[in-house]
């Protein structure tokens, strides 16, 4: 997948190259800057000694010695100082500016810490704002895997109005336990009444399996191609609306029988731009059902039903709720 907002510590991330959150001398400092030398070992510092320090909202790259990375990329983020010193050009030059340095060294897989959002003081929700944007329009000509890693999901914030009715959405459809208990006994009952009832009278005549098996439907590859015709989207819009890489997508659309995970096909119908039932149609040829029984459904359908069809935003949300992000 592209692009990937994951909780973790970057100093563990195995990729080719992981983004130091640094400050214009280069020469270490706290948080993830810190963490970053801790584990690369002294070898890191002499090595930025001879960089001769780096602007804010540009970035240098170093080798990753004792961390697992190939490649240690240090860009300097903003300061805040409440947004209206050029901050988010800045901050989206250090993601711009890291991801260029990246590919000129061949990296397919890069991990950012969320720069700016810890001692420079940049909002986490406008911060990630800003890192979505310019990695998802770097990724527009770039084959690689971005990582967002968020330290800690408590310091990871979306709008406070959409967490809000997210929220009260999963609360008011999501079928809980007492509810699953109470259906259960309800189930029973009707089982129960059903054996005692009279057999039912001998029902018409079946179709033989050879004429059933001649009238196989399209399954989920077909249906998305068709779906993706008819919705005027070309197949490259379709899986980076999906945040899908091309290799994958060649591999479902190769396939007539093949199968995608839940969250695939998700991907597919936000992508798409799907109304619910047609959601529930795409579903469906992956043999999934669109439930309330499941919070990342639920989630999706609240997204859908309000017209948010921007992946990562779906993704955020699903994150913020912990719950398995779409396409993973
Ligand atoms: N892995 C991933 N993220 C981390 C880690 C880690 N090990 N440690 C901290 N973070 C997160 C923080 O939670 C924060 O969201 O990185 C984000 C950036 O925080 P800072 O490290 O404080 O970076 P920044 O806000 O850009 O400030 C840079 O801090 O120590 C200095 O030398 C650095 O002066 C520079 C300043």
């Amino acid at each position: 997948m592209p692009l990937r907002i994951v909780r973790n510590d970057i100093t563990k991330m195995k990729v080719d190259a992981i983004v130091n959150a640094a400050n214009e001398t280069l020469l270490g400092g706290g948080g993830v800057d810190g963490a970053i030398h801790r584990a690369a070992g002294p070898k890191l510092l002499q090595e930025c000694r001879k960089l001769g320090g780096c602007e804010t909202g540009r970035a240098k790259l170093t080798k990753g010695y004792d961390l697992p990375c190939r490649y240690v990329i240090h860009t300097v983020g903003p300061v805040w100082r409440g947004g209206r010193f050029g901050e988010a050009k800045l901050l989206a030059s250090c993601y711009r500016e890291s991801l260029l340095l990246a590919a000129e060294h061949r990296c397919e897989t890069v991990a950012f810490p969320m720069i700016s959002t810890g001692v420079y003081g940049y909002p986490a929700a406008q911060a990630m704002r800003v890192a979505v944007d310019a990695v998802t329009a770097f990724l527009l000509d770039h084959d690689m895997t971005v990582y967002i890693v968020v330290f800690s999901r408590d310091a990871f914030e979306i709008s406070g109005r959409l967490f809000n009715d997210v929220k009260a959405y999963i609360d008011d459809v999501y079928v809980d336990r007492h509810t699953d208990m109470r259906r259960e006994q309800q189930r029973s009952v009707r089982v129960f009444d059903a054996m005692m009832a009279e057999p039912a009278t001998a029902a018409a005549a079946p179709a033989s399996l050879d004429d059933m098996l001649s009238d196989i439907e399209d399954g989920f590859s077909e249906t998305l191609l068709r779906m993706i015709d008819e919705k005027g989207f070309t197949d490259a819009e379709c899986y980076k609306r999906a945040n899908m890489d091309r290799r994958h997508f060649n591999k479902i659309k190769n396939n007539p029988s093949y199968k995608p995970t839940k969250s695939t096909a998700l991907a597919f119908a936000v992508a798409l731009r799907l109304s619910i039932d047609e959601t529930k149609q795409l579903l469906m040829k992956a043999g999934y059902a669109l439930t309330h029984s499941s919070k990342q459904d639920i989630v999706v359908e609240y997204c859908i039903k309000n017209g948010i069809y921007d992946i990562i935003e779906i993704d955020q949300v699903l994150f913020k709720f912990d719950l398995p992000l779409l396409g993973s």
